[in-house]
């Protein structure tokens, strides 16, 4: 028999903390034949809500989950883990800028990064989701020595499931025919969801998005605003953020990273950049990568015109700024 996986979820009280749970325990994440002890975190304050959703999940009678930890303590928290989901943070209120949200999340993450480093095991994958993703990202490479930056990735696979979605709807094909839409840069409202690569199966075989909608128009204006605007249409709607969407994500960032991107398919993770498409080095952008072995490589080679340079590097020198801002607070 397999041996249990520990996975731990940050933020575990909270809304996508409560969605995803469930999912990692069900098999979503690791596999329908993978064991997992949850691990779960959240602040003092949470403690009883926590302990709601341990018990609430000792009430599902989930065959793969072998064991909670529900606890406050960071040291706890990160005892061991071999994978890390970190979605726990300071959120984002109505009025509050970009910038205040670095100041408020960038010392959690300082301290998020100096437990990851001490108690987790030493090769534990770790996907950051909680705002500002790419930079909080960048703060635990920074402050966590011992684990690779190859093993800190950031979440835009929410980004990019959305943009098969808008592909899917306007052409009216199952989501699952549509393959490698690309989100370039930050999970912000700077990144660039591009469709100028994927393709949609067809009877007749593989066939370029590009050709397929045949309106330039749409795919330069309408589906990039859409996407990049989604989580704010979401939030409009429903008074809360996307959480069932980011949860779903989550677990196929870690699929993929883990068992594998089919051939001929590649996603989009937040990684540290080694140059690739001229980003500095070190940036925590988001690139098409495909994932072989339990490690993921950027897609190399792929035609970028003056368009999507263009907004590459909008992003880029997005993430920048919010770098100068961590720095100066650190
Ligand atoms: P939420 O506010 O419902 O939950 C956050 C939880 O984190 C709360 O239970 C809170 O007590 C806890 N928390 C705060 N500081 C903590 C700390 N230092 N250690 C452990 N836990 C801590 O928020 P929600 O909706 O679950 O979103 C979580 C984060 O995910 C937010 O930062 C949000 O912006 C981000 N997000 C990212 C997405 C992405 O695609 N990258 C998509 C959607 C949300």
């Amino acid at each position: 028999p397999k041996q249990a996986v520990k996975v731990l979820v940050t933020g575990a009280a909270g809304q996508i903390g409560y969605a995803i749970v469930a999912m990692i325990a069900r098999g979503q994440m690791l596999g329908p034949d993978q064991p997992v002890v949850l691990h779960m975190l959240d602040l003092p304050r949470a403690a009883d809500a926590l302990n709601g959703v341990r018990m609430e999940l000792i009430d599902a009678a989930l065959p793969l989950l072998r064991g909670v930890v529900a606890t406050s303590d960071e040291a706890e928290a990160f005892k061991g883990v071999n994978v890390a989901i970190l979605i726990g943070g300071w959120p984002r209120k109505e009025g509050m800028k970009r910038k205040d949200l670095i100041v408020k999340n960038v010392p959690i993450y300082k301290s998020q990064a100096s437990a990851l480093q001490q108690h987790a095991a030493p090769n534990c994958k770790v996907l950051v989701v909680a705002n500002p993703a790419n930079t909080n990202a960048l703060v635990l490479k920074e402050f966590a020595g011992g684990i690779p930056a190859k093993n800190i990735t950031c979440l835009t696979r929410l980004d990019h499931n959305r943009a098969l979605g808008q592909v899917a709807e306007k052409l009216n094909v199952p989501v699952g025919d549509v393959k490698n839409a690309i989100i370039w840069g930050n999970h912000s409202s700077t990144q660039f969801p591009d469709a100028s690569h994927a393709t949609v199966r067809t009877e007749l075989g593989e066939r370029p998005v590009k050709e397929l909608v045949a309106d330039e128009k749409w795919l330069r204006e309408e589906f990039v605003s859409t996407v990049q605007q989604r989580g704010a249409a979401v939030i409009k709607a429903r008074k809360l953020s996307s959480s069932l969407s980011a949860a779903s994500a989550a677990c196929d960032h870690i699929r993929d990273w883990v068992l594998g991107t089919p051939k001929g398919t590649w996603v989009s993770m937040g990684v540290c950049s080694d140059g690739s498409y001229g980003i500095p080095e070190g940036t925590f952008f988001s690139f098409p990568v495909t994932c072989d072995k339990g490690e993921w490589s950027i897609v190399q080679g792929l035609q970028i015109d003056d368009f999507a340079r263009s907004k590459m590097e909008a992003s880029a020198s997005e993430l920048k700024e919010e770098k100068a801002v961590a720095i100066n607070i650190l």
